[in-house]
C-alpha cells in the first residue's frame, strides 16, 4: 500500500522505515529540508537500534523516500499518517499543542484528490479525531466538493530502544475506526505483521485514543506504586526485589514495570500523564490515581541526594560524580529524566564540581547547563569522573555499569558512598570493597 507519514520524528521515522520494511511504499514528510536532506544520505537523527540499518536498506531499494512536499505526499499516497510532535502547549505547560497536528489536517483537505484515510498516530488527547475530521469537512463543504475520507485512530506503543521489536511484534495493534472501509484498510496495513501473531485490535476512535492515555497512565501508577511500596520496605526492613519478583508471579498482576528505582522519565509517560489529567478538567473530572502517580515520581527522582545525605548531611563544596544521564538505557534521550532534577537540586546546594558520564550521548544536556560552571561531561571513560568525588550517584542502568570494577572505582575516589538508583548492584559484593551502598528499597 502507498503510505505517507507526516514528520520524521521518532515515531514517524520509526513507523516509516518499518512500514517500508514490512513491503509498503512510504513517503515520509517534513517541513525541516536539512533533516530530509539528511535522511537522504542515511544521516539518522536519533539514536534507535536497528534504525540506520532499515532505513539504509528500504531507501536503497526506493520503498522508503523522503521530501518537503506536503502535496506530493498527499496526492500520490493513499494513507496519511500523522506523527507530528505535540509540544506542551506554550499557555498551558500541561497540556498538548496540537497546532502540528491540525495544520496536517489543513494540508490533507487542500490536496485530497480520492478517497484518503489521516491516521493518528501522535499521542492526542482524547477527541481530537473530531476537531481533524471538522477542519476536512468544513472546507470541502465550503468548497462545494465530494470528497470520500476518514479519519483513524492508531496510536504507537513504541519503547525507545527496542522501538523497531516493538513495530514488528506488536501486543496489540489498536485502531479507532468509524466504517468498514477504513477497516479493511487498517487491516491490510499491518497484514504483514499479523502474521507474526500479533492481534489487531478495532474499536470506536475515542476508545482507541483513551487506550493510549490509559496505557501509559497504568505503566505509570505501577512503577510509582511499586517506588511507593520500596520507601516503605526500607523503614520496616523489606527487600523490594524479591517484593516486585514474587508479587509480579501473581498473572494478574505481571512481573513487568515493577522495578523500582528513581522514577520515570522520558518523551511520553510524564507528558501523557499531566495531559491526561488536563482532558479530565475540560470535562470536570478529577483523576485522583494518576495525580498521585505523578506526585510519588516526583518526589522519587531526587531521592539519590536524600540517601546521600544520611552520610555527608552539608554536601556543599562536595565534588559528585555521575553514572547515566538517560531517562533509561539504550537511547540518548534525557528529557524528563530524573538526572536533570538531581543536578538542579545539587546546584541548590552549593556543590563543588559534578562530573557526569553517559557514553556519547550527553548532548542534550550540555544544552540544558551551558551556563553552569561545575558541570563536567565525560563521554569516553566512565571510571574518569570519579577522581576525587565523595558521592558516586547510579542513575541509569546502562549495560557496562553492571560490571564496574569496584578496586578501581575506589583508587580514584576520596569517600567511598555510592547510590545506586537502579538497584544494580549487591550490598553484600560492595560493602566487601568498604562502600558505604545505599539502593532504593532495600
Ligand atoms: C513508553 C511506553 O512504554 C511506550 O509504550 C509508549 O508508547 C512510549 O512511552 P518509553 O518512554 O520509551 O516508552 O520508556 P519505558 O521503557 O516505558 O520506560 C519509561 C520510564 O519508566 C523510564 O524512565 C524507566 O527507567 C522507568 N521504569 C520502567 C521504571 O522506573 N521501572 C520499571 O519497572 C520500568
Amino acid at each position: 500500500m502507498k503510505i505517507a507519514i507526516f514528520w520524521t520524528g521518532y515515531v514517524g521515522l520509526v513507523s516509516g522505515a518499518c512500514f517500508a520494511e514490512i513491503g509498503h511504499e512510504v513517503m515520509c514528510v517534513d517541513v525541516d529540508e536539512r533533516k530530509i536532506e539528511n535522511l537522504k544520505k542515511w544521516i539518522i537523527p536519533i539514536y534507535e537500534f536497528g534504525l540506520e540499518e532499515i532505513v539504509k536498506n528500504n531507501y536503497a531499494h526506493k520503498r522508503l523516500l523522503f521530501t518537503t512536499d506536503a502535496k506530493l505526499g498527499i496526492e500520490f499516497w493513499d494513507i496519511i499518517f500523522n506523527a507530528v510532535w505535540t509540544p506542551p502547549d506554550k499557555e498551558n505547560h500541561n497540556k498538548a499543542d496540537l497546532q502540528y497536528v491540525e495544520a496536517v489536517a489543513r494540508t490533507f483537505w487542500k490536496y485530497i484528490n480520492s478517497y484518503k484515510i489521516l491516521v493518528n498516530k501522535s499521542t492526542v488527547p482524547v477527541g481530537t479525531w473530531k476537531i481533524c475530521k471538522n477542519i476536512i469537512q468544513e472546507e470541502i463543504e465550503k468548497r462545494k466538493e465530494k470528497k470520500e475520507f476518514d479519519v483513524v485512530s492508531n496510536p504507537e506503543f513504541l519503547r525507545e530502544g527496542t522501538a523497531i521489536k516493538d513495530f514488528m511484534l506488536p501486543d496489540r495493534i489498536v485502531c479507532g475506526v468509524e466504517t468498514q472501509k477504513a477497516k479493511e484498510y487498517m487491516g491490510n496495513i499491518y497484514k504483514p505483521i499479523l502474521r507474526n501473531y500479533s492481534s489487531i485490535v478495532f474499536t470506536d476512535i475515542k476508545s482507541a485514543e483513551l487506550i493510549k492515555y490509559a496505557s501509559n497512565s497504568f505503566l505509570a501508577t505501577k512503577i510509582s506504586f511499586i517506588n511507593e511500596i520500596a520507601n516503605f520496605a526500607e523503614i520496616v526492613g523489606a527487600n523490594i526485589e524479591d517484593i516486585s519478583k514474587w508479587m509480579g508471579l501473581d498473572k494478574r498482576i505481571g512481573n513487568r514495570f515493577l522495578h523500582a528505582g528513581i522514577g520515570y522519565g522520558g518523551s511520553c509517560f510524564p507528558k501523557d500523564i499531566k495531559a491526561l489529567i488536563e482532558t479530565g478538567k475540560d470535562y470536570d473530572f478529577d483523576f485522583k490515581i494518576i495525580k498521585a502517580t505523578e506526585e510519588v515520581n516526583e518526589k522519587q527522582k531526587t531521592l539519590p541526594i536524600k540517601k546521600y545525605q544520611k552520610y555527608q548531611k552539608n554536601i556543599a563544596w562536595k565534588n559528585i560524580a555521575i553514572w547515566g544521564l538517560t531517562f533509561k538505557p539504550k537511547t540518548d534521550d534525557t528529557r524528563e529524566a530524573p538526572s536533570i532534577d538531581i543536578i538542579k537540586e545539587l546546584l541548590k546546594e552549593w556543590v563543588a564540581k559534578i562530573s557526569c558520564f553517559d557514553k556519547e550521548w550527553a548532548n542534550q544536556m550540555k544544552n540544558i547547563f551551558q551556563w553552569e560552571e561545575h558541570i563536567f561531561f565525560f563521554e569516553e571513560d566512565m571510571y574518569e569522573v570519579l577522581e576525587n568525588a565523595d558521592v558516586l550517584f547510579l542513575l541509569t542502568e546502562w549495560d557496562e555499569f553492571r560490571i564496574a570494577d569496584f578496586w578501581k572505582i575506589k583508587e580514584k575516589m576520596i569517600w567511598n558512598i555510592i547510590i545506586d538508583g537502579r538497584n544494580i548492584w549487591e550490598k553484600e559484593n560492595i560493602e566487601k570493597y568498604g562502600f558505604i551502598y545505599e539502593w532504593i528499597g532495600k
